[in-house]
Parts: C-alpha cells; structure tokens; sequence
C-alpha cells in the first residue's frame, strides 16, 4: 500500500513528528511511506475563486498545493498528523485541507483510507481531541 502522511506541526523535533515517525517505523513494513512537513511548503489559504472548477481541479494559486492534493489522491492510506492549536488543527495543515476544494467530488468516492494523529497538551478527555478527528 502507498502511504502518505502529512506531518502538520512547524517543529521538525516536536511531538507530533515523533508520533508520526513512529508510525512510520510500524507501517514501512510491507508498505511505501512518505511523510511530508507541510511547514516546508509554500502554501496559500484558498481564496474561494473557483478557479479549480473550471480546471480540471488544480488550485490556480502560485503555491505549492496542488503537488499535495494530487498525492493525496495518489495515495490509497493518508495520515494527517497535526499538534491541536486552539482546538483546532494547526494553520499549516488547515491550508492543505481547504484546498480538498479542488478535488471534493472526488474525493467523496474515492472510499480512501484516512488515519488522524492529533498531539496536545490537555488530557484525553478534553473534546478537542474528538472535534479534530471527527
Ligand atoms: C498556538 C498554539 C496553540 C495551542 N493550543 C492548544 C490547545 O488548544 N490545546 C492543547 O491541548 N494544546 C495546545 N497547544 C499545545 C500543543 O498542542 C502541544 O504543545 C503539542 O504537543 C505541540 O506539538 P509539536 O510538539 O508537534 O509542536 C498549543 C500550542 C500552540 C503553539
């Protein structure tokens, strides 16, 4: 299986990476993995112009999102690792998620398989975890 995950944490030497390096180490068993740092990347917040609608659905920003997307879709297992930010997922990893604008009907049945590591600071009770993954 082609496995791809996205590391979305700015720190090379955080927890998340260690997570996923983690996982990495588990699955390059019988598998192919990538893992990417999204922090590496130019990226661009998607700006809603529907360029991607009327091109086949590539994103027309001069960033580097679109070599993203289309390993995502590429790949048959996607992992997105991200360190929780005010409940949420980090800002890096939010601008490749959005540009899933380009390719949403795809990816609707695409019946993909998709992992979710979410690295914070409070307990495991705490709902953001579950407002992340969910
Ligand atoms: C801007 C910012 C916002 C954060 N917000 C939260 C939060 O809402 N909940 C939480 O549990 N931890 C929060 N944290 C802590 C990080 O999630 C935690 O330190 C995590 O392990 C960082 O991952 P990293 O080591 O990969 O950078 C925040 C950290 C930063 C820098």
């Amino acid at each position: 299986m082609n496995i791809f995950i996205l590391n979305g944490s700015p720190r090379y030497h955080g927890n998340t990476r260690a997570a996923l390096q983690t996982m990495k180490t588990i699955l390059e068993d019988g598998n192919t993995v990538e893992v990417l740092d999204v922090s590496t990347l130019k990226l661009s917040g998607c700006c809603a112009c529907d360029g991607c609608k009327r091109n086949g659905g590539h994103c027309v920003c001069q960033d580097e999102s679109d070599a993203v997307i289309q390993k995502i879709v590429q790949a048959d297992a996607v992992i997105f690792g991200t360190p929780v930010y005010w409940w949420g997922m980090s800002a890096q990893l939010k601008m490749v998620v959005d540009k899933f604008y380009s390719q949403d009907s795809q990816f609707k049945t695409m019946g993909k398989k998709i992992g979710v590591i979410v690295v914070g600071a409070n307990n495991m009770e705490n709902p953001q975890y579950r407002l992340i993954h969910d």
